[in-house]
């Protein structure tokens, strides 16, 4: 069967890696795909916009099964297109992809599915939101109702930081936001629990913690992840938990709503004082938690998606392994990254252990450079923690280029 990764980041060239060593699959394309994708598979610069040009293409190119990567395309309905169309798509519908397309929608979701969350209150304007400042202790979190990617999320400690994020949202208009979600702040540690589902059941994938913040020690802007490390063992107890008061929750509340979502549901979550509360759902696989997740995942990550879109879901086994990935982030990220520079890659050599997943590059001849915020991951696999950070962080001493930033200090909270 032919296969369609559609994206063009790190989590796609992850997706592709991980599906092209199936013997059920004959060829795996990436639509658009990048130079640093092309590396591993065919790749079509078509524009995910273009519904018409990409249904013929993946006709002409006889794909049977389409995994949608990213979450603009699903927010957008292409899942429900292509599906009129008689492909198997991985990939919610707009329906179910509102869970992420709107945190408004979301914390509403959450609220009548009795999943327990941060208290929140919305506004719509400057004056609104100044009023609710009261309801709340700081730190206060304020959100932008729009897909931002992690950046449209302020922490703010004091009523300056939070007259700032405030501002920024009505009167800068940064984020093209209409609405801002004003939240209670929960302390604790985050888990992206990412689940598979084909709307009946689900299976957890390993679990695996993402670091957020740009600079070491969660200091810094919040970004789309600098790095990741897993598997997370939890406790049988807060798995339990988990899976109980709010994956299973969250899937009945969307048959409820007569919302078949078949894909992956990735639930954020803080872990305070041993108990789960949601920060947020996103509708697809993480970047960067996919860079390290499909290699954990024991035997053909090709059969267990396509068991999610052909009934008869496949259990999820996670490897005895670790693996660690290592964001490589251009100048500037995640307010302005810097397109350009030139990548110096000092040593070529990879192996299965140990390599580069290509996020936001650019070949221009044989000159690699930097096209994207996340330029490239640096993936470390070992039977222990501490090896599999080792290699990644040698991994990425492979590569540098000017105003590189990366985290040193992946994993080291994690035990
Ligand atoms: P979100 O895009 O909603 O996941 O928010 C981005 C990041 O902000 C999260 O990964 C957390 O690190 C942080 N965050 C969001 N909401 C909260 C909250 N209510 N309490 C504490 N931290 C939060
Ligand atoms: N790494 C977080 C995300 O994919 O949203």
């Amino acid at each position: 069967m032919n296969v369609a990764v559609l994206g063009s980041g790190g989590r796609e060239h992850a997706l592709v890696k991980a599906i092209k060593k199936s013997p059920k699959v004959s060829k795996v394309f990436c639509i658009p795909g990048s130079d640093g994708i092309a590396i591993d598979v065919e790749c079509k610069a078509i524009d995910l916009k273009d519904q018409a040009k990409l249904i013929k293409n993946l006709q002409q190119m006889d794909i049977e099964f389409v995994v949608i990567g990213p979450e603009d395309p699903l927010v957008d309905g292409l899942a429900d297109t292509l599906r009129d169309h008689n492909f198997k798509v991985f990939g919610p519908g707009s329906d179910g992809a509102r869970l992420e397309g709107s945190k408004i929608y979301s914390k509403e979701f959450m609220k009548a599915a009795g999943i327990p969350t941060a208290a929140f209150k919305m506004a719509t304007n400057k004056n609104e939101a100044m009023s609710v400042i009261g309801d709340f202790k700081f730190p206060i979190v304020v959100k932008a109702d729009v897909l931002a990617a992690g950046k449209g999320v302020f922490i703010c400690r004091d009523k300056n930081e939070f007259t700032n994020a405030i501002e920024q949202i009505f009167d800068h208009e940064v984020f093209g936001a209409s609405q801002a979600l004003i939240e209670e702040f929960i302390s604790g540690w985050e888990l992206s629990y990412i689940c598979i589902t084909d709307g009946e059941n689900f299976q957890v994938c390993p679990l695996v913690q993402d670091h957020k913040a740009l600079k070491n020690g969660g200091l810094g802007p919040n970004t789309g992840g600098m790095g990741v490390i897993g598997p997370v063992t939890l406790n049988i107890k807060l798995q339990e938990e988990i899976n109980r008061t709010i994956v299973q929750p969250s899937l009945n509340e969307l048959k409820k709503r007569n919302i078949k979502f078949c894909g992956a549901l990735f639930i954020g979550l803080m872990i305070q004082d041993n108990k789960p509360y949601v920060l947020e759902y996103n509708v697809r696989f993480g970047d960067p938690e996919t860079q390290i997740i499909m290699p954990l995942i024991e035997g053909d990550v090709f059969e267990i998606l396509w068991s999610a879109v052909t009934g008869k879901l496949k259990s999820i086994q996670t490897k005895n392994m670790y693996a660690a990935c290592v964001v490589m982030a251009a100048e500037g990220y995640p307010e302005k990254p810097v397109k350009g520079s030139v990548i110096d890659i000092s040593d070529r050599t990879v192996s299965e252990s140990s390599y580069f997943i290509y996020s936001g590059v650019k070949k221009n001849q044989d000159q690699w450079t930097v096209n994207g915020g996340r330029v490239l991951g640096a993936v470390g696999i070992a039977s222990t923690k501490e090896e599999a950070i080792k290699i990644a962080y040698a991994q990425s001493a492979k590569a540098q280029w000017h105003g590189l930033q990366k985290r040193t200090d992946i994993g080291s909270f994690f035990n």
